[in-house]
Parts: structure tokens; sequence; C-alpha cells
């Protein structure tokens, strides 16, 4: 045991590393987290989320390194009912109502909630008699977080919850984790979507290439992987020219076209509304995000890591939904 290990954390990830194959999926990931944080895992589809949450939850084991959850191992942890776990895999039991379920899972366990408060703070008792094979994608959500709820556990662990529901289900699904933590539990849930962990999370903890490249507040995330970039035809105006309507971070002209690089979209909503006042022959606007991946690759291109960046290229997924405006 090491020195971070003993002291009185909720969760301590210390230097694990896990390889499928070649694959290299985990990469000296640490992490402490204090009782109580909400912390998001973002990254796009590969970073290494699922991976690193799997073995949090102990159900996989690390190649290197080690986790500890209040002190005890993630097994022991989790059989004392101190972990819920919400998984990104898997669907319920068939041949059960929804009470039953919740009722089955709170067996298990040595100090269970009382089921009809779960049913009714996850927002599934008017759905409760329902087999759970007949419910919308959003309530088999709802569904799987009471049963990740029902143990009454100090740690939630939630992999992607929202990824398969539309955006107001998303919605829902946010606002009764929240009232339902605000009692101070520690929840850790990995999404791909950057406003979701900046809604929802008090921390993001950014992931790319089975790194962490990014740990701290929303706000110091947004403003690395948020950017905006405007694009317009826009003749017979120099890029120095443009650098100076304020809130341009870039500004870069090829031919007839011009890129301008901003920090964010209120920005670019500020240059482009400049950008129209003083240039009305400026047209062909484009706005778009830059995207989780294209923002990684910018936060680890002067690292070391960027030496194992061919391994991507075959993977068609990374495209950062979150940034779709
Ligand atoms: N069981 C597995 N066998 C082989 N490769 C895997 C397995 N699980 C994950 N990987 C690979 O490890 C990397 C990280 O995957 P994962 O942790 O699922 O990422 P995320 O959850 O961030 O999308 C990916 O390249 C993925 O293809
Ligand atoms: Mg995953």
């Amino acid at each position: 045991m090491n020195e971070t290990t003993r002291r009185p954390h909720g969760i301590v990830v210390d230097h694990l590393s896990k390889s499928f194959g070649s694959v290299a999926a985990v990469r000296d990931v640490s992490l402490t987290i204090e009782t109580g944080e909400i912390v998001a895992l973002l990254g796009p589809n590969g970073a290494g989320k699922t991976t690193t949450i799997d073995m949090i939850l102990g159900l996989s084991r690390p190649d290197k390194g080690t986790v500890t959850l209040f002190g005890t191992t993630p097994a022991n942890a989790v059989l004392a009912g101190h972990v819920g776990g919400m998984l990104q895999t898997g669907s319920p039991p068939q041949y059960l109502n929804v009470r039953e379920l919740i009722t089955m899972v709170a067996s298990l366990y040595p100090h269970p909630l009382d089921v009809d408060h779960v049913l009714e703070m996850t927002g599934t008792a008017e759905i409760a008699t329902r087999s759970t094979t007949k419910l919308s994608g959003g309530q088999t959500q709802r569904v799987r977080f009471a049963v990740a709820l029902v143990a009454d556990p100090d740690l939630l662990v939630l992999d992607e919850p929202t990824a398969a529901i539309d955006v107001e289900g998303r919605r829902d699904f946010w606002n009764i984790m929240r009232s339902v933590v605000a009692g101070g539990k520690t929840v850790i849930f990995a999404t791909h979507y950057l406003e979701e962990a900046d809604a929802y999370a008090d921390r993001i903890v950014l992931m790319a290439r089975g790194r962490v490249v990014a740990d701290g507040p929303p706000t110091e995330i947004k403003a690395k992987v948020g950017g905006r970039v405007i694009r317009a035809t826009l003749s017979e105006v120099s890029a120095e020219e443009l650098m100076t309507i304020e809130g341009v971070a870039k500004a870069e002209r090829q031919g007839e076209g011009i890129t301008l690089s901003c920090s964010d979209s209120a920005t670019s909503d500020r240059v482009l509304r400049e950008l129209l006042t003083r240039y009305p022959a400026a047209r062909d606007f484009e706005v778009h995000g830059v995207g989780l991946e294209e923002a990684f690759l910018v936060l680890t291109a002067d690292n070391e890591d960027s030496a194992v960046s061919g391994t991507d290229d075959a993977n068609p997924e990374l495209d950062g939904p979150g940034f779709e405006r």
C-alpha cells in the first residue's frame, strides 16, 4: 500500500492500466474523488471510460495499479452495498415487472431503501406493474437507475446512462439523479456529451486514448474543448484585420474563404454579429463546434501521446455528437 491509498478519500484510482491485446485501453490513470463529488468522465468513444469504470466496480482486473473505494477493495465495497452501478451494456432480467425487479435487487443488500420510495424517487412508480421488457428507452434507464439506487449506495457509477434516450428523457434523468444525490452521494458518470458533463457534474475528468488529459471544474474544461469555428466567404479583408474583432482567437484565409476560431459559443455569436456589421459583403456562414476528438487532438498534440494516434483512424464514431448545433 502506498501513501495515497491510506488517506481517507472516497475513491482512489492509483496508476491504473489495462490493455486488450495490443490496445492500451487505459494508461496510467490516477484519480482521487472525494465523498460527495459528482464527477463526469468525458471522452469520445474508445477513450477508455468503460474500461476505467469496470475496474472501479471490480468487474475487470487492472494490469497495473489499484482501486480503493472507501478504504477497501471494489469487491468488498460492492458486496457491502456501498456501490451502485449502471453499466453500459446488459438489460434487466425478463419475466419480472418493475416493482418485482427492484424488490428482488433490494433483497440482495443489507440496508436497502424502501422499494416504494425508490419507485417514487426515480419516476418509476407509474410503471411499477409493467414488465421490464415493455419499457421505452428513457423508462428502461430510470429502472436501471432504480436498481443501482435501491441498495442505498454511497457511490453511484453510471456508464453513459443517457446514451440511448432523447433530449427530454435525458433532462428528466439528470434532474432525478441530481435530486437523489443531493443527500451527499458520490457519483461518477461517463458521457461523451460536453453539455451533459457541464450541466450535471462538479468536476470533469477528460479522457482520450486511455489517458486523463484534463481534470477540473466544468468551466475550465469547457474553455479547453468547447471551441467554435466560424467559416464565411469574404474577400479583400486580411487575416490580421479579422484578428482585431474581439473574441477571435485565430483567423485564417484560404482563397475567398475565412476561418475564425473562438473559445466558446457565446463568443462566436458576438464575433458573428460584429463580422456582419463590419463586412456586409460577408456570406455563406457556417458555425460549428470543434468537437471532442478534434479538441483532444489539440490537447494531446504536444505530449508524447500523439505517437499512438495511428490506432484511431479506423474509428468512425469519434464525432463528438455533443457539439452538434
Ligand atoms: N473487451 C475488449 N476487448 C478488446 N478491446 C476492448 C475491449 N473493451 C474495450 N476495448 C478497447 O479499449 C478501448 C477503450 O474502450 P472503452 O473503455 O470501451 O472506451 P469508452 O467507454 O470510452 O468508449 C477501445 O479501443 C476499445 O475498442
Ligand atoms: Mg463506454
